[in-house]
């Protein structure tokens, strides 16, 4: 079982929760922007400033063999046993890549998240999901392998850009329509243009909460779990065209995208109730924008959902919602419909 802590101080939780775990030696794995920005608010801690550090460059594209082999080859020479500890502090490509080393180190060797992005803090870092990108696939060498505890410090959160916020604010969007009316209509009164960053954390501690009920549910993603891809197929679509015509988007930009899209699946499959299909798409154009893109797309877009790891064969694996809360796994439809969503999000 993963343990979530919300933090206010993060040296103090950290020994708090350093106390508790027996180890021999410390690692900590950071990125060139964690190192640089958020290591100096824990290294006033003599155990952190005595643990050996290692420093990987900081971007998706270095969530890679290479790096993984790094951080092997860093723990290997500096003594690393099964009974050591690592640390990531970092985003999700730190927490994912830190994981996966954590998880193939010796069999495997217990670590705690930190993380320092809000994306991070609602997704990447919570249900034991690591892995690296490999052979230009995201995510396709991995492990479930959680970590022993998550510190979700608002500490790093406030330094963070809109840009930034927006993108980890997309997965709550998700995780509040997968609970209830009351979780959606707080998402939905949050003033996103001026901050409050200790309401900010307690709704993303609700909101990892809302994940980590339904991991703990089904760890391996066989069933319920796969209610946490809602907006992804679409969006994931939306992301990897973006990357391949060099116009990249941020995650959580793409799953808004696609959370419009797909709740129009929803509306015309499952009944999802129009009104409240119009009042997702309204906010989430307000505050995301809009994803450009044409009818003549439309082939492109629908490939790279062919293409998505979630499927079962040739059929594109939706998850539908019939009501916020009302989850809806396993949808499939043509792609004469799906052409009908996109169309929605261009009208729209
Ligand atoms: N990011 C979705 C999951 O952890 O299952």
């Amino acid at each position: 079982m993963q343990q979530i802590i919300k933090s206010n101080k993060i040296t103090d939780d950290l020994v708090y929760i350093l106390d508790k775990i027996k180890f021999d030696k410390l690692f900590i794995l950071t990125d060139e922007h964690t190192d640089i920005h958020c290591y100096p608010l824990i290294s006033s801690l003599l155990i952190i400033n005595e643990a050996k550090r290692v420093v990987v460059p900081a971007g998706d594209s270095n969530k890679s063999i290479e790096n993984l082999a790094h951080v092997w080859k860093f723990l290997t020479a500096n003594g690393a046993t099964r009974h050591s500890l690592l640390i990531n502090l970092g985003g999700g490509m730190i927490t994912d890549l830190g994981g996966f080393a954590a998880a193939t180190f010796k069999r495997g060797i217990t670590y705690i998240n930190i993380p320092t992005t809000l994306l991070g803090a609602v997704d990447a870092a919570v249900g034991g999901k690591t892995g690296i990108n490999f052979e230009g696939y995201k995510n396709e060498i991995g492990a479930f392998y959680p970590a022993k505890y998550i510190i979700i410090s608002s500490e790093f959160m406030n330094t963070l850009t809109p840009k930034d916020i927006l993108s980890g604010y997309a997965e709550m969007i998700k995780h509040a329509l997968l609970d209830s009316e009351s979780t959606w209509r707080k998402i939905l009164e949050f003033d996103l243009k001026n901050i409050d960053y200790k309401l900010l954390n307690d709704l993303v501690m609700e909101s990892v909460s809302i994940k980590q009920r339904i991991v703990e549910q089904d760890p391996f993603e066989k069933n319920i779990r796969k209610a946490l891809n809602l907006g992804h197929t679409i969006g994931h679509a939306f992301e990897s065209f973006a990357l391949d015509n060099e116009r990249p988007v941020p995650h959580g930009y793409a799953v808004a995208w696609g959370v419009v899209a797909e709740l129009y699946l929803s509306h015309k499959l499952c009944n999802f109730p129009k009104e409240t299909l119009d009042k997702v798409t309204k906010f989430i154009k307000q505050n995301y924008g809009r994803f450009t893109f044409t009818q003549e797309d439309y082939q492109a877009l629908y490939q790279y959902m062919i293409h998505d790891k979630k499927n079962e064969g040739e059929t594109i694996n939706f998850t539908l919602l019939g009501n916020i809360g009302d989850i809806q796994i396993n949808q499939t439809t043509d792609k004469a419909l799906i052409e009908e969503a996109l169309d929605y999000y261009l009208s729209n």
